[in-house]
């Protein structure tokens, strides 16, 4: 029951259990969304809300991100994506939704400065890649040496002030690029490149990635452009599995490197951020296998697989970020003159997928993840680098959580709670009686 309270613009749940009238405050966000605040249910009641997946959840109020899933829309910090993506720039994307304006000229170039002065590795951090399998996966790697940046800035490990934030933050969003890179290097036994300070953050990344020594990488504007569009289009989403992550270790007050160690770790499985990979899996078997699209579908339909890329715990129409993507896919493959059939297919399936009733029913549409990896193919990036990719993206978005998190210190530790259903006091039997 939910309704109107009487002399207030807000409104008062109420709840009836066991002939008790419990109110329940509402809260309203500034886009008028709704949730009933039940802090003390458990305290008045003795009752628990039951939420798995925590659709129904709200772990927090935040400032940064807005996302309307059912009319397709998503903001930073107010700002449509299509306007940032249009005439923004990570490095721009990213100030923004961690100080929480569009940053002056002199902000930025000041920002861009810092990430220079901290993109190299310590050079013992080098070491650590020798450690590694050279089939050892990127992810492993990258959430492994973010989390060692705690070694090597021991002064960082606990935050006190917007300053040492500032560095900390810079230092994750300047080096994950090399360690992306490098662990890209390792797994190929190529030299590791060294960041150059005279480069754009984008550019700098494809250097660390395709450049060998005395033959640097030139890459397009083209690809420079696509590159900072497919980071900016990643650069947060609010409270998703990876950023909820870092918000829950967060909440115990550990540190930023490690809080964003697990937000990558969160991010790896294919329902995430590793969706992208299956993706240009799944393109590829359809390219190369005997299953036709309608028979893929079928698979689909009859739940032995699903269709990766397709469906959002939120979005319930299109995902902005994937007609962003859609157009900018096409767009780079025009411009390197590439004929990649997995666009085609990709085409193919999402219009045999939003034709069917089963995917209309259930509100399925393409999302971030499904024309992600045209773009990064034609980047030459691999496919085992993707959730990578997405990754580096996200950083800023984890980063500013974090912050947000920090600074309201408001947070009480994360700890959900759960129906038992095991069994009952059970009497403890001594080995010998054992059957
Ligand atoms: N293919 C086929 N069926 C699907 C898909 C899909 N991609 N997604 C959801 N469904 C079906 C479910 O089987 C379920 O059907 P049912 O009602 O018959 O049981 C119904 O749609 C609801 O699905 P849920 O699993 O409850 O949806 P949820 O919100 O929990 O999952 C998720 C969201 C994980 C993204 C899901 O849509 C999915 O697995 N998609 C494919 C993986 C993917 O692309 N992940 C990237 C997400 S975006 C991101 O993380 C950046």
């Amino acid at each position: 029951m939910l309704k109107e309270s009487k002399n207030t613009s807000t409104k008062t749940a109420y709840l009836i259990l066991d002939g008790t009238t419990y109110e329940l405050p509402v809260i309203v966000g500034t886009e008028n969304e709704h949730a009933i605040d039940i802090q003390k249910l458990r305290a008045e009641t003795g009752y628990i809300t039951f939420d798995p997946g925590y659709g129904n959840t709200g772990s927090c109020t935040s400032d940064i991100t807005f996302v309307d899933g059912e009319q397709g829309i998503l903001r930073y910090r107010g700002y449509p994506i299509e306007e940032i993506a249009t005439s923004g720039s990570f490095i721009e994307t990213a100030w923004l939704l961690i100080f929480g304006e569009l940053p002056t000229r002199t902000q930025r170039e000041d920002f861009r400065n810092l990430l220079s002065e901290q993109e190299l590795l310590h050079e013992d951090q080098r070491h650590h890649f020798e450690g590694f399998p050279s089939k050892g996966h990127p992810m492993a790697i990258l959430s492994a040496v973010i989390n060692s940046l705690g070694c090597y800035h021991p002064d960082l490990l606990e935050i006190e002030n917007e300053n040492e934030f500032e560095r900390a933050a810079a230092k994750i969003i300047s080096k994950v690029r090399t360690i992306a890179a490098w662990s890209y290097r390792k797994s190929q036994g190529l030299p590791f490149m060294y960041p150059n300070p005279g480069l754009s953050y984008c550019q700098n990344f494809l250097h660390m990635m395709h450049s060998i020594p005395h033959k640097p990488f030139e890459p397009s504007r083209a690809e420079v452009r696509a590159l900072s569009l497919f980071f900016t289009l990643h650069a947060d989403h609010e409270q998703n599995c990876s950023c909820s992550t870092v918000r829950m270790v967060q909440s115990t007050q550990a540190n930023l490197f490690a809080s964003v160690s697990a937000g990558i770790c969160a991010l790896w499985g294919k329902l995430h951020g590793g969706a992208n990979a299956a993706v240009i899996d799944m393109l590829r078997h359809l390219r190369d296998g005997d299953l036709s699209i309608p028979e893929y579908l079928d698979k689909v339909k009859s739940k032995e697989c699903r269709l990766m890329g397709f469906g959002h715990r939120i979005y319930k129409n299109f995902d902005p970020r994937a007609r962003i993507l859609r157009l900018a896919a096409h767009d780079m493959l025009k411009d390197r003159e590439i004929d990649d059939p997995l666009l085609e297919i990709a085409m193919e399936l999402q219009e045999a997928a939003l034709n069917d009733e089963y995917f209309i029913e259930r509100k399925l549409y393409p999302n971030v993840d499904f024309y992600s990896g045209i773009i990064l193919r034609a980047l030459n990036i691999p496919v085992n680098m993707f959730p990578v990719m997405f990754a580096i993206g996200r950083m800023p978005g984890w980063i500013a959580h974090w912050w947000e998190a920090h600074r309201k210190g408001v947070s009480r530790i994360h700890r959900p709670r759960q129906i038992y259903t095991g069994p009952v006091n059970k009497k403890y039997i001594p080995m010998d009686e054992r059957n």
